[in-house]
């Protein structure tokens, strides 16, 4: 969450490791990176997020594939 409120230009700092060596050898495929995001926008839905702001953040946390992805 932390990581998520930086990437979107909230007050939260992200202090952890970054995305390509917290993902790095975990072979995490284009589906498991999809059902994440399948996931997320279940949550979005349930508490009705706006479009707007629910395709910010997915517009956001997209290009992250290419941190995430290595398999
Ligand atoms: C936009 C997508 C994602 C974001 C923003 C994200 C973010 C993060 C963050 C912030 C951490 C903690 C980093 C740290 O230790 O400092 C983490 C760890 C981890 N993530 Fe992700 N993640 C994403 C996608 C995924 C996917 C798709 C998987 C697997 C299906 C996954 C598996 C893991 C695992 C296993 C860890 C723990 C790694 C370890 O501690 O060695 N992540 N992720």
């Amino acid at each position: 969450m932390q990581q998520v409120t930086n990437a979107t230009g909230g007050p939260e700092k992200y202090t952890g490791r970054d995305m390509k060596t917290t993902h790095a050898g975990l072979k995490i495929t284009m589906a498991d990176f999809n059902a994440l995001v399948e996931d997320l926008v279940k949550s979005l839905d349930k508490f009705e997020v706006p479009a707007a702001e629910k395709s910010e953040l997915l517009g956001i946390l997209g290009p992250l594939n290419k941190d995430i992805v290595t398999a």
